[in-house]
């Protein structure tokens, strides 16, 4: 029991006392290495897989790679810093985490956390949905022998089936529900420790197959990392910081939810930068395992749904044992996606189990049941139907542009200006320091990052992304 001077005002107490229930509610990580794989499932997404190989190839190769590290040390690695130190030091939801910190508006920076990450999830689960129905296809060995229309045809008539892509994001929107039930070890953390080692394996095979065994590889790792530094401009900066975020999952309360369930011993500033250089290892694998085998057959390199959906499925329809590398392939993507699809889903269980005081296991539930509705919502408006577009845009694009380009970076911006000038600064001491225990020299590089060079390129970034400039 702690002694009744431990606190100095009635407030203070209560909330220890609010965040101790809390803690035992929702669990916390058991080990070190279990709290790394669930962070890295987060990280480790479609960001990684169909944006960052691409982007890389055409805007300067190894001169995009440099400037994406420069920007994710300076400005991604203070702003998943700050996420870390609001998130443990208070182990609690997003908003309550801001609330318990300080009073006024600043817990609505939580709120829009929380909103982020359901509208972000109500897209990424139709997309997890594709890769889902496309291992089924490999599995069956459906591309075997198809031309790369035909199997643009598959992908466009999948995208014109109302009902089987409802039912395929319901499927993995299933899988990710019943982890969260499972709990935050249990689940969350058992989940991405067995997943991740996998997933890294499918990579590492597909990534060797494509460079040492498919002919005229290199010209897919000329096009990776050929340095072109004519092609490096403001813009490129730009757009390799708005990667960096989305690879990193920040901006949204991904990284606060998981870090208020870290071990006490964890060292925060050591994980940041093992996430960071994880997420870039993986992001250029990706792009090794891809790019050698598409220039392999002359194919034109693309981005995004088209990219892993209809390039790729066309360059395992020519190679001998296509069929085996087409269900690693989509089995990577398949988990790439839903370790990330977790990370979301939590976001929203914590808070809405936390705030409703309800069990962990009947929020989740009760989210699976909106979010199969606006899930079910950007599904069926890829379909095209007029009454579900928007200004031209599908519910599904509204949805991404609004969360990838407004909200994503409005979250950022806030939560470093929340960490760097409105909390204690004991706090973000106490969280990079480990309560004192070692005092690293880069705690005051940290901060100054934290207040004054990441405010200010990511609200260029945000005005760079609404068009302005
Ligand atoms: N980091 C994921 C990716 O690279 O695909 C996307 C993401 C996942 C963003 C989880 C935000 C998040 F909370």
């Amino acid at each position: 029991m702690l002694p009744r001077h431990y606190f100095h005002t009635k407030t203070q107490s209560y909330q220890y006392f609010c965040r101790f229930a809390i803690v035992l509610a929702q669990g916390t990580f058991n080990t070190k290495i279990g709290t790394f794989a669930a962070v890295a499932g987060s990280v480790v997404g479609l960001g990684n897989i169909w944006r960052f190989p691409y982007l890389a190839g055409d805007n300067g190769g190894f001169a995009f790679l440099i400037i994406y590290l420069f920007v994710s040390l300076l400005i991604s690695m203070p702003l998943m810093l700050s996420e870390f130190s609001i998130g443990r030091s208070q182990r609690c939801n997003a908003m309550r985490a801001f609330r318990n910190i300080s009073s006024g508006p600043w817990f609505l920076i939580g709120f829009l956390g929380v909103a982020t990450a359901y509208v972000i999830d109500s897209f990424y689960m139709v997309v997890g949905g594709w890769s889902l129905k496309f291992l089924q296809l490999s599995i069956v060995n459906a591309f075997a022998d198809m031309s790369a229309a035909d199997i643009k045809g598959t992908f466009g008539h999948l995208l014109s089936n109302g009902t089987q892509l409802v039912l395929w994001s319901e499927a993995t929107l299933v899988i990710a529900t019943a982890v969260i039930i499972g709990g935050v070890s249990n689940g969350i953390e058992k989940f991405n420790k067995y997943l991740m080692p996998i997933l890294l394996l499918l990579l590492i095979i597909l990534a060797v197959n494509s460079i040492f065994f498919l002919p005229d590889s290199y010209k897919g790792l000329q096009f990776l990392f050929y340095p072109d530094f004519s092609k490096i401009t403001f813009q490129t900066v730009l757009k390799a910081l708005g990667q960096s975020f989305f690879s990193l999952s920040l901006g949204m309360g991904a990284m606060l939810t998981y870090s208020a369930y870290m071990p006490k011993s964890q060292r925060l500033p050591r994980t940041a930068l093992f996430i960071v250089s994880f997420d870039t290892i993986v992001a250029i694998i990706s792009g090794l395992a891809i790019f050698p085998a598409v220039f392999s057959f002359g194919i034109d390199p693309s981005a995004g749904p088209e990219l892993l959906f209809i390039t790729m499925p066309a360059v395992f329809s020519k190679i001998v044992g296509g069929q085996f590398l087409a269900i690693l392939f989509f089995l990577l993507v398949f988990l790439a996606a839903s370790t990330s699809q977790v990370s979301l889903l939590e976001v929203v269980t914590a808070y809405v189990s936390e705030e409703l005081h309800i069990q962990r296991r009947k929020a989740a539930i009760l989210i699976f049941l909106t979010m199969t509705c606006t899930g079910g919502i950007c599904a069926l408006s890829l379909t095209g139907a007029p009454s579900l577009t928007f200004f031209d845009m599908s519910v599904f694009d509204i949805f991404d542009y609004v969360s990838s380009n407004i909200m994503l970076p409005i979250g950022g911006l806030l939560i470093v200006l929340f960490a760097g000038w409105i909390m204690p600064k004991r706090i973000l001491h106490a969280q990079l320091t480990n309560n004192a225990d070692h005092e690293p020299f880069y705690f005051k590089i940290i901060r100054f990052l934290i207040r004054f060079v990441a405010p200010i390129f990511v609200s260029i970034l945000f005005l760079h992304l609404i068009g302005i400039f």
